[in-house]
């Protein structure tokens, strides 16, 4: 059976807003097994040109639910239960439109066309040289002034036994941002029984072009706003790293992280070595890096383990699967107490982590990473899982 509300396309900011928070309220995760899936909509706010954003409630009948946004293809909450049941919501976000399209740092976006930074905005594909913004110093930084992440995402809603999901897509016309090739992308959230929000990518084209497609959720285990996440403890599946120069463009090499405080591939609290006078985390102001997966299968077809991070205070887990080659782990080092986040409180420097599975930056100007670019007769595939559980 599916449930499916609508509310009246005529309601006020105000209303919005409040029917936002009280949805947010702590809610009993209900016994396994007891309820059905089930996707609600509502609307969630007006675009400046007047086009409605809409909002899906993703809910598994299993303790655990997500809201996402047609603007951005945006996760804007996903609620979890603790280890003794207590249901928090575990991303970083905002309760309004108006604060997603004035201020996010791409809070639980879908990020493109191409996620992280080209030098300088630019590269050569067949002999064509592409300009693009330079929108984060001299360098591009995830798809430009209006990347996926501002755009509004055509999206319907399915069931499929135990799992319900979102279909997203949207068409970028040749040019935009001035990238080349229409690409036309679909991105799939799938919600499933077992607490996975399962995402897979999929973009086509009619002309050779980049692409690099992640999701930008930031996560804090204990409940967003509850401050730091430096005690969170994360393993990275990753024996190499690349650096980077002071603008937060790989140098090129892939270096070991062994004997550096850029090992996490045993379980490591992320504060712990956070202010080490290492040179990469001086530069980055802390974890802001791609870290090359120890991949047993490098095709990038196989979901393989990425990452797990452990909250020791509430007992949730975060585990990440993916098939793609990188992830970039950012510590929130930019968030500086200037936005105020879904349930009214401050976030800091820290106070969320993003762990977003992806090809490497500046790919498209170096040769030895693995390649980024798509061609007329290609099809662009990637799946990232996110799961939860909890340890006692
Ligand atoms: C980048 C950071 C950036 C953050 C928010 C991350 O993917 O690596 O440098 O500050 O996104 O834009």
């Amino acid at each position: 059976m599916r449930r499916f509300t609508r509310m009246a396309g005529n309601v006020t900011a105000t209303v919005l807003l409040m029917s936002g928070l009280a949805a947010l309220g702590p809610a009993a995760p209900p016994a396994a097994g007891a309820n059905p899936p089930r996707i609600d909509r509502d609307v969630f706010g007006t675009m400046p040109d007047g086009t409605r954003v809409d909002r899906f409630t993703l809910s598994n009948g299993n303790g655990m639910r997500i809201r996402v946004l047609t603007y951005g293809g945006i996760i804007q909450t996903i609620e979890v239960p603790d280890r003794r049941g207590r249901t928090g919501n575990v991303a970083l976000g905002f309760n309004n439109l108006t604060d997603y399209i004035e201020r996010s740092p791409y809070f639980g976006c879908i990020t493109g066309r191409y996620a992280n930074r080209i030098a300088n905005g630019r590269f050569t594909l067949d002999n064509v040289t592409y300009q693009l913004a330079q929108n984060n110093g001299v360098n591009h930084l995830h798809g430009g002034n209006v990347g996926f992440d501002k755009r509004i995402w055509t999206t319907t809603e399915f069931r499929e036994r135990d799992t319900v999901g979102l279909r997203m897509t949207y068409v970028s016309p040749a040019g935009e941002e001035n990238y080349p090739g229409t690409l036309t992308t679909t991105v799939t959230y799938r919600l499933t029984r077992d607490n996975e929000i399962r995402m897979d990518y999929r973009a086509t084209t009619d002309a050779a072009t980049i692409v690099n497609l992640t999701n930008h959720t930031y996560f804090n285990l204990a409940g967003e706003g509850s401050g730091t996440i430096e005690d969170h403890k994360l393993t990275v599946n990753a024996s190499r790293y690349t650096p980077v120069d002071t603008t937060l463009i790989p140098t090129g090499t892939l270096d070991p992280v062994a004997g550096t405080p850029m090992d996490f591939r045993r379980s490591t609290a992320i504060g712990e070595r956070i202010r080490n006078n290492f040179e990469q985390l001086v530069i980055g102001q802390g974890y802001d890096h791609n870290y090359v997966l120890d991949r047993r299968d490098n095709t990038f077809r196989q979901l393989e383990q990425a990452a797990t991070v452990v909250d020791p205070e509430s007992g949730r887990v975060l585990s990440i699967r993916t098939t793609e080659p990188g992830i970039q782990f950012y510590s929130g080092n930019f968030l500086d107490g200037t936005l105020v986040g879904t349930s009214g409180r401050v976030y800091r420097q820290t106070d969320g982590f993003a762990l977003e599975t992806q090809h490497f930056p500046d790919s498209p100007n170096k040769p030895q990473f693995p390649t980024t670019v798509l061609r007329p007769n290609q099809t662009y595939q990637t799946t990232t899982i996110y799961q939860f559980s909890t340890t006692r």
